[in-house]
């Protein structure tokens, strides 16, 4: 790190694409604040149409599918970035999609207008599947034309621009600014604008240069852009690098999802992306934001609704720490850290929801605690999980990687939304025992299967795990003759 320019081209193509790390995150937090608004919007739109008044079981179904529709069109887009990203390429891919999320909103944004309950509904799910593309384009955009130096500090903004998301929808969604009666049609339809400034700058980004040359072949603009890009003019190692590759994808079968669970050279990564993922959304991290309200309700705070935008203001600066700290520390480390530091606190929230109706002072024990979770949240398991597949995959099984990665994070933010009321209210305090032990399982798994990527190709790293797969297929034969292509994990030692 150090001798790697970080060039006006590469930071503007990061920052546009990152939009769509921005509109997740937005998406995501919008509905929260104007529950009430639109529920109100439900009761009235259905009794008009029913001419009766809609029973409470309807209401609380109908605004819960709302939310919820919004993560299986999350699980539904994720899970399709590979019939995109090959086809059309990476940059295109992206712009394509702002038409689903221009789509979403116009269905949000005018569903009040219409009267229409559905109208609601379908546009979350259409709002979803973009946001499930977007979870799988971007930190593939960003790894890809990320030099490896920085590929870390680069893909850590991939959950800043998620995070600025979930704050911006908090403060948009304040009763004074747009989350009303009358305004909150905009609230949900702002998601528009972002989409209509990425597509006017996205043409101005290039195209990543991996596709062009692995998949393309088109080796003079692959040179010219990584030029630009690095801000360098001696790119033939890189370029070298890029052709081993594409000669080995030529070797390869074809990297369908499939091929990912079978071929010995990819169990390996994709169970550690499977996990990296599950990691992050099993943390409790959104469980302990459903929870806070009322926790910070408890302790006195007039409005929970700051403490809720505290919680998002802790989260960005956090991310930020990460971004200086990835290519530093290291992308293992980080991660237990973080793991590490939420178990600790998950148990201390245990005990002082316990103990707060005993001790007064337990309540701001336990905000301390929510608010250094948060942050340990975002030093590791936040951006590392996204980032990560990305590098673990060389260009062939990448679009699947990230379409299953994606597609496992989004059905663990699904489940853990679904059951977590009902855990929550079954166990009490207690349920904060169940990240805990999420949180240790994960931790453990870290230690002992997940290499560090810092500092490395991606060829690099795709060896490490066929060394691995030999090695594994040998021992299964019998006797090793030849020792020497077993690579020893250096830098994953020496990091610990
Ligand atoms: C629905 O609106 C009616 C008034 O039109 C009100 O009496 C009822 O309490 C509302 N239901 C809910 C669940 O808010």
């Amino acid at each position: 790190m150090g001798t790697q320019k970080v060039t006006a081209p590469l930071v503007f193509a990061i920052t546009i694409a990152a939009i769509g790390s921005f509109q997740f995150g937005y998406n995501a937090g919008v509905i929260n604040a104007p529950e009430v608004i639109i529920k109100d919007f439900i009761n009235y739109t259905l009794e008009e149409r029913l001419e009766k008044l809609p029973t409470e079981v309807l209401l609380t179904s109908l605004w819960s599918l709302s939310v919820a529709i919004f993560s299986v069109g999350g699980m539904i887009g994720s899970s399709s970035v590979g019939l995109f990203v090959n086809r059309f390429g990476r940059r295109n891919s992206m712009l394509i999609v702002n038409l689903v999320a221009i789509i979403g909103g116009c269905l949000l944004g005018f569903c009040k207008l219409a009267e229409s309950v559905a109208m609601l509904i379908l546009g979350r799910l259409v709002i979803g599947v973009f946001c499930g593309l977007c979870t799988g384009f971007v930190p593939m955009y960003i790894g890809e034309v990320s030099p490896t130096a920085l590929r870390g500090a680069f893909g850590t903004l991939h959950q800043l621009g998620i995070v600025i998301g979930i704050l911006v929808a908090q403060i948009f969604g304040l009763k004074y600014i747009l989350g009303t009666e009358d305004l909150w049609p905009l609230l949900l339809g702002f998601t528009i604008l972002p989409a209509l400034l990425q597509s006017a700058a996205l043409p101005f980004c290039p195209e990543s240069p991996r596709f062009l040359l692995i998949n393309r072949k088109e080796e003079d603009s692959a040179k010219r852009i990584l030029q630009q890009l690095w801000g360098t003019e001696d790119v033939t190692q890189d370029i070298q690098e890029m052709k081993d590759e594409s000669a080995r994808m030529a070797q390869e079968k074809r990297a369908t999802v499939l091929e990912l669970f079978r071929s010995p050279n990819y169990q390996q990564p994709i169970l550690i992306s499977i996990m990296l993922q599950l990691s992050q959304q099993l943390s409790g991290i959104n469980a302990v934001f459903f929870y806070s309200t009322g926790i910070f309700k408890d302790a006195g705070v007039e409005e929970p609704i700051y403490a809720t935008i505290g919680a998002g203001v802790v989260n960005t600066i956090f991310t930020v720490v990460s971004l200086f700290l990835v290519e530093r520390a290291g992308r293992r480390t980080l991660h237990m850290i973080g793991l590490g530091g939420m178990a600790c606190c998950s148990i201390l929230m245990t005990i002082s929801l316990l103990l707060k109706d005993e001790y007064n002072w337990m309540s701001y024990v336990c905000i301390v605690a929510i608010l250094v979770f948060v942050a340990f949240f975002e030093i590791g398991p936040g951006p590392i999980p996204w980032f990560i597949v990305a590098e673990l995959f060389s260009q062939g099984p990448r679009p699947a990687a990230m379409a299953v990665a994606g597609c496992s994070n989004w059905t663990a933010t699904f489940l853990v939304g679904l059951l977590f009321p009902s855990a929550a209210f079954y166990l009490g305090a207690y349920v904060f025992i169940i990240f805990t032990i999420f949180l240790a399982i994960f931790l453990v798994f870290t230690f002992f299967k997940v290499p560090e990527t810092r500092g490395r190709t991606f060829e690099e790293i795709a060896r490490v795990f066929e060394g691995q797969a030999q090695a594994v297929s040998r021992a299964n034969k019998g006797p090793v003759m030849e020792m020497n292509s077993i690579q020893p994990d250096k830098e994953a030692t020496t990091n610990v």
